[in-house]
């Protein structure tokens, strides 16, 4: 792991531009993209930018179940706003939260991803260390699943609904198995309410009580930090300030 710690999250979301600026410049095709707050900044500054994502392949982590592509809060959506709508990619890929046959549609999302082997995955990070929606207690071999949402991050991610009541409790999720065969991983975490999950996932033992501490056991690994998010930190696990 890379441990990069940036001024603010403004810095850090430039920063992580860059990398896929780069990886495109040496032939990267496949993107695993992320929801949430964390990456719109970075999706921002890939529209505003003279990169050509048409030849571009996008394997996005998770979705809401029962939320389909018209539901303003459907990730579906989400994407379509915040990039695919402005910045056309070849083809891109979201579970369909409409889907009932749950084997069915994580059997089809796992052939997605092993046709479109992904070269870089953009994740976020929940607040109790959950990358996608792998929740602790996720296996680290897990593949695409459905998985219930603690009440952490259903309270989380109430911001985004008119009531608590409306955020679903279930998506179909990437498992940490599959993010981890990416050949590149950028994380991104900003604000005081990440410091105490980043600290787990760089600091202490790789367990399933943080699933980002998989990504512990994995090379090609950049973690993005804002000064806030990474507070907890001894200064000896920061390996650069940008
Ligand atoms: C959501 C998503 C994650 C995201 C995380 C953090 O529930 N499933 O992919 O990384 O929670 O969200 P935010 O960036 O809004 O803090």
């Amino acid at each position: 792991m890379k441990v990069i710690v940036a001024k603010n999250s403004d810095v850090a979301s430039k920063k992580a531009f860059d990398l896929i600026k780069d990886a495109m410049n040496n032939g990267v095709k496949v993107l695993g993209l992320a929801t949430g707050s964390t990456p719109v900044t970075l999706y921002k500054l890939m529209v505003e930018s003279d990169l050509d994502f048409s030849n571009m392949t996008s394997v996005n982590l998770d979705e809401y179940i029962g939320c389909g592509p018209d539901n303003d809060q459907s990730y579906r959506h989400f994407m379509q706003v915040n990039l695919f709508d402005k910045k056309p990619f070849a083809k891109t890929y979201v579970p369909d939260g409409l889907a009932t046959d749950e084997a069915a549609e994580t059997k089809r999302y796992d052939k997605i991803i092993d046709d479109n082997p992904i070269d870089l995955q953009i994740l976020g990070l929940g607040r109790n260390g959950h990358i996608g929606f792998n929740e602790p207690g996720s296996p680290f071999d897990a593949l695409t699943r459905k998985v219930p949402l603690t009440a952490s991050t259903i309270e989380a991610n109430a911001r985004f609904f008119d009531n608590e009541e409306d955020v679903p409790k279930f998506a179909y999720s990437m498992g940490i198995g599959s993010i981890l065969k990416s050949k590149e991983i950028v994380l991104m975490a900003f604000g005081k309410a990440k410091a105490a999950a980043v600290k787990a996932m760089i600091e202490a033992p790789a367990s399933v009580d943080c699933p980002a501490s998989a990504l512990q056991k994995k090379d090609n690994v950049v973690i993005l930090l804002d000064e806030d998010a990474a507070s907890e930190l001894n200064a000896s696990s920061i390996n650069e300030n940008i």
